[in-house]
């Protein structure tokens, strides 16, 4: 299986279609980092943006329904795809402004985020440092916001570049009009289908305030050295390889629900029951709950039903341990989220994005063997 960052680039190594030709029954086994079987009904690639808006505006109702790929590491395909994939591989990182406190650096959507980060953290810019080693493309962190050891992209973001898939028309979102929440935007619900986002403008810090909010991070620092952007990065990739499969080993898509948020009444009587239940305070009288743990309790952490498993290290991670299809994935999942809905009264929401939607597929009835 390729790695996630050769995965993103993978039909650029490949003997490459003409630009802009559009491929049928394109194979996305390697563009996902599950690693399942699917093709797309037609693709197309774009290398550059300028062949973005023509390409678009002389389609607008041609090809079906569009779905954009990023690097395919929050995607599950359960599925063939109906319709068309467009793969935005856009690459360029340039300085708009700096100043003695920030710096305002452009990143193209095709760039792969831990390059991104990577090159941050060499230029001295602060901000991104804790979201080290995340898969995945550019233009796709802004989509569910991503986050990890206390930071989200969002606190970050200035602008988003976007065309409208409706007629190629360029959008600028600021980072205020995006509706970024835990794990959530307004690309990924009120405005899905209609914008692929061609760039994302950051704003990061050249005099670095480092985030150490997470434990974990400042228990890995005390082996590795004292606070800098550098540091920071390492000790996060070094946590990070410690708790998560690599998808260039295991197929698997990170965390496969969302943290659930609840109540105080509804934390009390759980907590009546299973005084050990991690919790975490959200400021506004909600608390979020530990998914993986949930999972674990219901006995799920290390099963399988055929290739598709839980991940033996961590509960929240859906691994294919071979073979696996989406579907066989997505009912793993579905017995999951019905045995914590049943143990729990909890309701799951999936994270990773399944293509097509879901819900055709068998409900789950499985137990864990
Ligand atoms: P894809 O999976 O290709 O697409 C995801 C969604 O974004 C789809 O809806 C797609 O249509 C849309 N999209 C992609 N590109 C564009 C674009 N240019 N314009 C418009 N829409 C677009 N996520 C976290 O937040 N925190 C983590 O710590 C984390 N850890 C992970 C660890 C592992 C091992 C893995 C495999 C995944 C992890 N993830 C994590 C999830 C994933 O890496 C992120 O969601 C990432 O941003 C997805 O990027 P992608 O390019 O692969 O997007
Ligand atoms: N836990 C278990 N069993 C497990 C694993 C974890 O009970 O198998 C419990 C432990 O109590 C642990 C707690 O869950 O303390 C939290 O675990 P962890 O620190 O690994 O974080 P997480 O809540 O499982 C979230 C994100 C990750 C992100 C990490 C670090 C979500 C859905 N997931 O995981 O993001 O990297 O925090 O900040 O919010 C992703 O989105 O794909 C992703 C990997």
């Amino acid at each position: 299986m390729l790695s996630w960052r050769q995965s993103l680039h993978a039909n650029l190594d490949l003997e490459r279609p003409p630009l802009m030709e559009i491929q049928v029954n394109y194979p996305l086994q390697p563009l996902n980092t599950f690693g399942v079987k699917a093709q797309a009904e037609r693709y197309v690639r774009f290398d550059e943006l300028a062949e973005i808006a023509p390409f678009l505006a002389g389609r607008p109702n041609a090809g079906g329904p569009r779905l954009i790929l990023g690097g395919g590491s929050n995607l599950l395909f359960a599925k063939d795809v109906h319709g068309t994939v467009l793969h935005p591989l856009l690459k360029g990182i340039d300085v708009l402004h700096q100043d003695r406190e920030a710096v305002l650096v452009r990143v193209m959507a095709g760039e792969a985020w831990d390059d991104w980060v990577a090159a941050a953290v060499h230029n001295g810019w602060g901000g991104i440092e804790n979201l080290s080693l995340i898969p995945g493309s550019v233009g796709a962190s802004a989509i569910q916001n991503i986050g990890a050891y206390g930071v989200e992209v969002k606190s970050v973001i200035d602008r988003v570049e976007a065309v409208a898939l409706a007629d190629g028309s360029a959008r600028v979102f600021a980072a205020s009009q995006c509706g970024f929440g835990y794990r959530d935007s307004h690309f990924k619900r009120r405005w899905r289908g209609r914008y692929l986002i061609t760039a994302i403008v950051f704003k990061l810090l050249r005099r670095p305030r480092f985030n150490l909010s997470y434990a974990g991070v400042q228990a890995q620092l005390k082996q590795i050295g004292p606070p800098t952007l550098a540091n920071i990065r390492h000790a996060v990739i070094d946590l990070r390889r410690s708790k998560l499969p690599d998808p260039a080993v295991t197929g698997n898509a990170g965390s496969f629900f969302k943290n659930p948020t609840v109540s105080r009444a509804v934390l009390n009587s759980l907590r009546n029951a299973h005084p050990e239940l991690p919790h975490y305070a959200q400021g506004d009288d909600r608390f979020k709950l530990s998914a993986a743990w949930l999972i674990e309790q219901c006995g799920w952490k290390g099963r399988a039903l055929g290739d598709a498993a839980v991940d033996e290290r961590h509960a929240l991670v859906l691994v294919n341990r071979g073979e696996a299809s989406g579907e066989e994935i997505l009912n793993l999942s579905r017995s999951i989220a019905t045995s914590v809905k049943k143990r729990f009264g909890v309701a799951l929401e999936r994270e990773v994005r399944v293509v097509p939607n879901g819900d055709t597929c068998q409900p789950g009835t499985h137990r864990p063997r």
